[in-house]
């Protein structure tokens, strides 16, 4: 492993000494022998790309069995041509979420080096992931962090279920995260947040299967919720070590879409210019970014709250992802994440409201012509429509929205409840 910058581990291989496939077509051989966990699992059925692992501890519960869906309705209100959006579905995974791709390879590796006891911070997947690896695998206990604030329902209740010890901060996930990785270095507990190198090695898994839907060739754009910026640094990753194995020939856009009341990677990528800059991005900008936002105590605050992140860990990754990718980044409101989740909810799966935020990215690039019609667009659903039901609800029976569609009131009479059904004809 080698550091990035500012101590964050990198995965790098020997891709010389290692097999490699000379076609990513081989992995269709795979879906032949689906009874053998390994080639089951949308992440290790891809283990020549992610050599990290010996097979006998890999730690799998069948994750990755997630789809790309062409999507006219959503790609209709994004603005661009019928057949042009897909949706890749993480929210199928087993906790529900993108966060299972990654969480069973770190669960992997904690078991390679005999860890007992695993913590994350979380705004409420992490957690939830990892609670029900920490479960399935029986290798290791867990301990998860959240703030008080914002998570959401389904995700906390997933915590509790799985058995996790919760620790429920004072403060923010931002507080949590800090808190977490220092008392994880400070008592040797493993630590499972995407600062965990292997969790991206994961994740890598979610272009892949992208791939896969589309016949092996490379879309036009990924389009990506930004929170603490694991998948964007994962994603760019695959590609580039794609490109390096020669098993594609060139690599998507990526466009990574903040909240606007979380944005600092829009902040520092698109207002004040900050890049990768070969391994070497302006450090002073981001002390100094940083510093204004301890000065005036600056919280993120979005009703995305899986994403609701300033202080992303991932950074200077996703810097390198967005060089590699010709990369933009935007912010949304939570308005148009809103809007953006109900048209998902609208065409068929539905998914959480941080995931909303790469349709209502992609339609804000479609608006400024970044994106054309005929463009070839991927938007990543991360997370499942059931993690946060109250924004879900509030959203269709508050008044006002865009795409509400509130419950008709009737009394319990057959004849006015007729009334109404004869309006459907
Ligand atoms: N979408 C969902 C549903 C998420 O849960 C998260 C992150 C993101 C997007 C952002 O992804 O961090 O890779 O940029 N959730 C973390 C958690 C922070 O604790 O569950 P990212």
């Amino acid at each position: 492993m080698c550091p990035v910058s500012h101590g964050l581990l990198d995965v790098q291989y020997a891709w010389d000494k290692l097999p490699v496939p000379s076609s990513l077509r081989e992995f269709e051989q795979r879906w032949g022998s689906r009874r053998e966990p390994l080639d089951f699992s949308g992440v290790w059925r891809f283990r020549e790309l992610l050599p990290f692992a010996p097979p006998e501890q890999i730690v799998t519960i069948g994750e990755g069995q997630t789809i790309l869906q062409q999507s006219d309705h959503v790609g209709r209100y994004v603005g661009v041509n019928d057949g042009c959006l897909h949706l890749q579905y993480e929210g199928l995974n087993p906790s529900g979420s993108f966060k299972d791709n990654g969480m069973t390879a770190a669960s992997t590796h904690a078991r390679m080096v005999g860890a007992k006891l695993a913590a994350c911070a979380s705004t409420g997947n992490t957690s939830a992931s990892l609670a029900i690896y920490a479960g399935v695998s029986q290798q290791f206990r867990c301990i998860v962090f959240v703030g008080s604030g914002k998570i959401a329902y389904g995700k906390l209740s997933q915590a509790l279920d799985y058995g996790a010890t919760t620790l429920q901060i004072e403060g923010d996930f931002d507080d949590a995260l800090m808190q977490v990785r220092a008392v994880c270095e400070q008592a040797g507990i493993y630590l499972c947040n995407s600062v965990n190198p292997f969790r991206l090695e994961g994740q890598k898994t979610i272009m892949y299967r992208v791939l896969e839907g589309l016949g092996w060739e490379v879309p036009d754009w990924i389009v990506v919720p930004g929170g603490n910026l694991g998948n964007s640094s994962a994603f760019g990753k695959a590609f580039l070590e794609l490109k390096h194995l020669g098993l594609i020939d060139r690599l998507p856009r990526l466009a990574v879409i903040n909240a606007a009341g979380a944005n600092t990677l829009y902040e520092l990528y698109e207002q004040q210019g900050l890049r990768w800059n070969d391994g070497h991005p302006e450090q002073s900008l981001i002390d100094t970014f940083y510093a204004d936002m301890q000065a005036k105590n600056r919280r993120a605050n979005t009703l995305a709250s899986a994403i609701e992140i300033n202080r992303p860990v991932n950074l200077t990754k996703c810097l390198r992802a967005l060089d590699a990718c010709d990369g933009v980044v935007r912010e949304v409101s939570d308005e148009e994440i809103l809007d953006g989740k109900a048209q998902v909810g609208a065409g068929g799966f539905g998914c959480e409201p941080a995931s909303g935020a790469s349709v209502a990215g992609a339609k804000l690039l479609r608006q400024q012509g970044v994106i054309a019609p005929s463009d070839r667009v991927v938007c990543i659903l991360t997370g499942h429509q059931l993690k946060d039901p109250t924004a879900t609800v509030n959203y269709h029976t508050q008044g006002g929205c865009r795409a509400a569609n509130a419950p008709i009131v009737v009394p319990n009479d057959f004849e006015q409840i007729m009334e109404i059904i004869r309006q459907f004809g």
